[in-house]
């Protein structure tokens, strides 16, 4: 009684005391704490710093800008507000040397820089921490009497999962910081008095384990029937249903009755409006806050985040509005139940109906992994593939939703113009008309011409290649801003037009320039990477060109070819200049646009000497710091097999022009009286200048291979077959060189592939990328470096994307894209004439999909 007593003394007495600061821990110490800010969001501050108030608005587990927080396959601690096993403060003599060598960096930061208001506490608690990297013990426990050996600070249950125990969980997610909100992971611990959430607990030396007892399974059968208590009994109409992770595990620890009875009925929640993709249903959400975080931490939108406390929390934005993210598909995936579904995807399909193809996504450079789920000869949905080297778990909306594009406005069969129309015709009749067509115009070697675009595949650009050299014409080009232009990086050193770095690598670097590119827009799985490296690790940022909205913070040193040379070469005194002179791993990338562009050259040579100039730093076996960002998803393997025009060729006029998915071509490069082959999947802006149009197959229809913009050469596969007459793209190619009497010679992939080994071994190697040798960096180079260039003009950079969600022809012909363009990227207006044209894409949509399904 006594002791009762006394503990609700305690009790109250805590309960008078001001509120903690959130804090951060990682095996015993403080790596960082987190308190709310004035505006609602968590920021980082000083281990000391206390804070009395609650945000209205608590965005769950927000990091701010911090220091590297744990080794790969270890957490990030956050406490939740509504956790009650918020870790406990470490112990003192832990604590202040830590705390003493901030208030000293402190100081010395504000003796330097009086006027630095951008300096605030969060960067330099990131800085402090930064500087001093974690010592890694390993700890030996026993899970279920199975000894495993981890490294400290590893989360609990993945160290379960390591022994092979499976602890089922709503909240924890691998990629996200840790909440410890559903208390669905509770296992026992030996001497512990209650069931302990394994995700909020580091492990211990000698810890005995177990998951599968009496008592745990009765505290989740616990917890399970609080979260039944309030959700809506719906799974027949719910979207998530057959995979919904309250739905699997209600089947283990769910109860057919409850002891609860809510007078005043079950909670409800008024849905939010998040744009057109994702459709939100909030009385099925459980508050397990992986939404918040992913929106906080990964996609960079620090708008979400809960209000209310207990059984009135609530996940929302302080104002209404779309989740402005091109990310933002994601949050989806992450959701555990039905809250949070796909619009498009709505109604649509169930999950044991679908026939899953993993593929490689074309519609941009980065190659992410995809999961293409079809029903009969309609793709469904598109879903991300775990690679951890390219897109983790995550895909960008394109990606994602750009697929209703797929069944729209697509060449079903070949076209052949008769006057101003086209007309259907039969694949001979239309291989006849171009080999009539070739005869007749009279092209001869050069004057046959070929361009290639965005979304053509490895081995049709092989192919294409290989008949246009047969026929004698070296004249082959891509759909860039400068066709017959010479490619400035060149196509001999393969470094010189590549990701060096490397995707995953992207992570260790600390201060990067960005030179005439938008990452976010032109590989947005990159730019979350580079959001993870400023919030994480502290690294800093400087761009060279237009302005846009970031994900991360970034000094802004110029907009011009001109400045890339005052910056490289001037002084390093200050700001940016300052930490990329004195930056370890310093990164410079070159866009795409930038390398296209008529300032090309002299950007290249500019970069080249200064990155020789510092090739200690720049160029070790460690760490390529020179790398360039392709946007199209063909662009890599076209350098690779050298599809540029040789300097003859280029002045020659064409009389004969094969157009290979090309759709971004200025029609100026076209000559009226030439005589025009389009291929492609969709009738977009390159059929308009064609005599003939070959139906191609599009990316989720053909087995290719892709080559991404790090050089990681990957294999797509077929989801669906190409729609009505349509074929392989490189089958086309094969069957055109018979009708024109020059054979090409392979029959069948393997041989075509045989044949891509002969030109680039690299091609075939799948699932690989071939890191260049710090010396072929620098003998690539050095060739760019000597190479003759005219002087850096004051032209700014152009953003090469003005609509992330409209960049190809897929994409173009999507009413989800156009959705999405019309929210969020001032695309078209909502005008009666668009309404009517987007109704009939939805009506012709509709009817295909009845047809499929008929
Ligand atoms: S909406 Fe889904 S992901 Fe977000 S908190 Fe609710 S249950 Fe979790
Ligand atoms: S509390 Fe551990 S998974 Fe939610």
């Amino acid at each position: 009684m006594d002791d009762e007593g006394s503990n609700n003394q305690e009790h109250k007495a805590l309960l008078r005391k001001p509120f903690p600061p959130r804090r951060c821990h990682k095996d015993g110490v403080i790596v960082r704490a987190v308190q709310p800010s004035s505006h609602g969001s968590l920021i980082a501050a000083p281990a000391a710093q206390t804070t009395t108030s609650q945000p209205p608005l608590a965005r769950h587990a927000s990091p701010a800008r911090g220091p590297p927080l744990h080794p790969p396959g270890q957490r990030l601690w956050y406490a939740s507000s509504t956790s009650p096993h918020t870790p406990t403060r470490p112990r003192a003599e832990e604590d202040s040397p830590l705390l003493r060598d901030w208030l000293l960096r402190r100081v010395a930061l504000q003796l330097l820089h009086p006027s630095t208001s951008r300096v605030s506490c969060t960067d330099i608690a990131g800085r402090l921490f930064s500087t001093t990297p974690r010592r890694c013990n390993d700890v030996t426990l026993t899970i279920d009497g199975k000894e495993v050996t981890v490294p400290a600070g590893t989360a609990l249950i993945q160290a379960c999962e390591k022994a092979g125990a499976n602890v089922p969980r709503f909240c924890y997610h691998d990629r996200l910081a840790i909440a410890g909100n559903c208390r669905m992971c509770l296992v026992e611990i030996e001497r512990a008095p209650k069931p302990i959430a394994s995700c909020a607990q580091p492990v211990m030396p000698g810890q005995k384990v177990f998951t599968n007892t009496e008592k745990v399974h009765k505290a989740r059968e616990g917890v399970m029937e609080f979260l039944l208590s309030n959700h809506p009994l719906d799974c027949p109409i719910c979207d998530q249903g057959g995979e919904c992770d309250l739905q699997d595990q209600s089947m283990r620890y769910g109860s057919d009755r409850s002891r609860f009875n809510e007078i005043a009925g079950k909670r409800a929640v008024s849905n939010k409006e998040f744009g057109p993709i994702v459709k939100t249903s909030m009385n099925r959400c459980i508050q397990c806050t992986r939404c918040v975080r992913f929106a906080n931490d990964v996609a960079g939108v620090e708008d979400l985040g809960t209000s209310g406390r207990g059984n009135d929390l609530q996940i929302g934005m302080y104002i209404e509005k779309s989740l402005n993210s091109e990310m933002s598909g994601n949050i989806i995936d992450l959701c555990p139940v039905g809250a949070l579904t796909s619009k498009p995807y709505q109604y649509n399909a169930r999950p044991w109906e679908l026939k899953k193809t993993e593929s490689i996504d074309a519609l941009d450079a980065v190659g992410s992994n995809i999961r293409v789920d079809s029903r009969g000869v309609q793709v469904m949905r598109i879903q991300p593939k775990l690679n951890d080297d390219v897109n983790e778990e995550w895909i960008n909306d394109k990606t994602r939703y750009a697929y209703d594009g797929l069944r729209v406005q697509r060449l079903t069969t070949p076209l052949v113009r008769e006057g101003d129309r086209f007309v259907p015709a039969t694949w001979e009749h239309a291989l006849e008309t171009i080999n009539h067509g070739l005869a007749k115009s009279g092209a001869k070697g050069d004057e046959i011409k070929a361009i290639a675009g965005h979304l053509a595949d490895t081995e049709s650009l092989v192919a294409l290649k290989d008949f246009v050299n047969r026929l004698g014409s070296e004249n082959t080009t891509l759909d860039v801003t400068n066709p017959d232009a010479p490619i400035a990086s060149g196509v001999d050193v393969r470094s010189n037009y590549l990701f060096n770095t490397g995707i995953p690598n992207v992570e260790e670097a600390d201060a990067i320039l960005l030179i005439g590119t938008n990452p976010r827009h032109e590989a947005a799985i990159i730019n979350t990477r580079f959001r993870k490296m400023w919030l994480r690790n502290g690294a800093n940022f400087g761009v060279i060109g237009e302005d846009f909205p970031s994900t991360f913070e970034y000094e802004s040193v110029g907009k011009s070819a001109a400045d890339v040379e005052k910056f490289l070469k001037g002084d390093a005194g200050k700001g940016f200049a300052k930490t990329f002179a004195e930056a370890k791993k310093p990164l410079i990338v070159v866009g795409s646009a930038v390398t296209e562009g008529k300032d090309a050259a002299a950007v290249l040579k500019t970069v080249s000497e200064f990155v020789l100039s510092k090739a200690d730093k720049f160029l070790t076996p460690e760490w390529n710091g020179f790398s360039t960002l392709q946007r199209a998803a063909s662009r890599a393997a076209a350098y690779d097999i050298g599809f540029q025009p040789s300097a003859e060729s280029s002045k020659t006029s064409p009389k004969f022009v094969y157009l290979l998915n090309a759709d971004e071509i200025d029609p100026s490069s076209i000559p009226e009286n030439a005589f025009v082959v389009y291929q492609g999947h969709h009738g977009d802006v390159g059929a308009q200048y064609a005599d003939v149009c070959l139906p191609g197959a599009a990316y989720t229809e053909k087995a290719v291979t892709w080559v991404n913009t790090e050089g990681r050469t990957q294999l797509g596969r077929t989801a669906v077959p190409p729609p009505g007459a349509s074929r392989e793209d490189w089958k086309i190619i094969r069957a055109l060189s018979e009708v024109v009497g020059s054979p090409l010679p392979y029959d069948d992939v393997y041989q075509l592939r045989d044949r891509m080994w002969d030109v680039s071994p690299t091609l075939v190697r799948h699932d690989e990328v071939d890191a260049p040798s710090p010396e072929t960096l620098r003998a690539g180079l050095e060739a760019l470096a000597k190479a003759d260039a005219p002087s850096p003009s004051n032209e700014a950079f152009r953003k090469p994307i003005q609509d992330f969600y409209r960049t190809d022809p897929i994409s173009r012909a999507s009413v989800t894209m156009a959705n999405c363009s019309k929210a969020f990227a001032g695309g078209q207006s909502p005008t009666p004439e668009n309404e009517a044209r987007e109704d009939d894409k939805r009506a012709a949509q509709e009817d295909a999909a009845k047809r499929a399904s008929a």
